[in-house]
């Protein structure tokens, strides 16, 4: 699949299989995460991955008890070291490129999981504490993101998304366009978005026909 159809078909996947992924697939992940862009080219980011099972347990409490994340055979944690942003570009740098980077890392993980056939979901929600106990993370390092892996157990159907004319202005803020893909020429966006649609509906039938076995 190409880059467009990879992201627009990426689903936050939440049942996995009982599989483990081979290395292989985890190291083109990480590889993903570290092509991420960040501010100044700092890489003030560091990646723990988390096969343990324990362990797994361990970081799914810490994040307020989404069990689900168990199932997932391999947790990556995103860290930011805040302290070199800080350095480079001030309070900004601090409070805001640190977790932008951090939030490129996570979508480029995420997207090479699913473009080698994986699953995976972002968790935001969790005790930062907790997490730094479990791992022994030093007070520098900052736990931002933990992304789940694994083999999908599920095909989610898509969330529903705002349709363009929503969130696009152009040249100035509420100045709406009416058909963004119209105006914009952009027919092989509407043509990805009707196939999608049909594959959703294929999806849900699918489900359905699972449920009922
Ligand atoms: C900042 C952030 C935090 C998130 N935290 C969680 C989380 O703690 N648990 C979870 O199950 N999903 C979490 N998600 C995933 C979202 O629920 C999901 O992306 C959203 O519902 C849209 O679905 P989609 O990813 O399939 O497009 C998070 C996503 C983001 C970007």
């Amino acid at each position: 699949m190409d880059a467009i159809e990879c992201l627009l078909t990426r689903r936050s996947v939440r049942k996995y299989l009982d599989i483990p992924v081979d290395w292989d697939k985890i190291g083109q992940i990480l590889e993903a995460g570290r092509a991420a862009p960040c501010a100044g080219n700092l890489q003030n980011w560091k990646f723990i991955v988390v096969l343990d099972m324990e362990k797994r347990k361990k970081i799914a409490e810490a994040s307020f008890h989404q069990f689900w994340m168990i199932k997932a055979p391999c947790h990556i944690v995103i860290l930011a070291e805040p302290e070199a942003s800080k350095r480079n570009y001030g309070m900004r740098g601090e409070r805001l490129y640190a977790i932008q980077n951090c939030a490129a890392v996570a979508e480029n993980m995420l997207l090479a999981a699913h473009a080698q056939g994986l699953g995976g979901c972002w968790v935001g929600a969790f005790d930062e504490e907790a997490v730094r106990a479990v791992l022994g993370i030093i007070a520098e390092a900052r736990p931002q993101i933990i992304i789940t892996i694994g083999y999908p157990d599920e095909k989610p159907i898509a969330p529903p998304k705002l349709k363009l004319e929503n969130v696009v202005y152009l040249e100035r803020w509420w100045a709406r366009i009416k058909d963004v893909d119209e105006y914009m020429g952009n027919t092989s966006a509407k043509v990805m978005r009707t196939m999608n649609r049909g594959k959703e509906i294929i999806d849900k039938i699918d489900n359905k026909l699972r449920g009922k076995q």
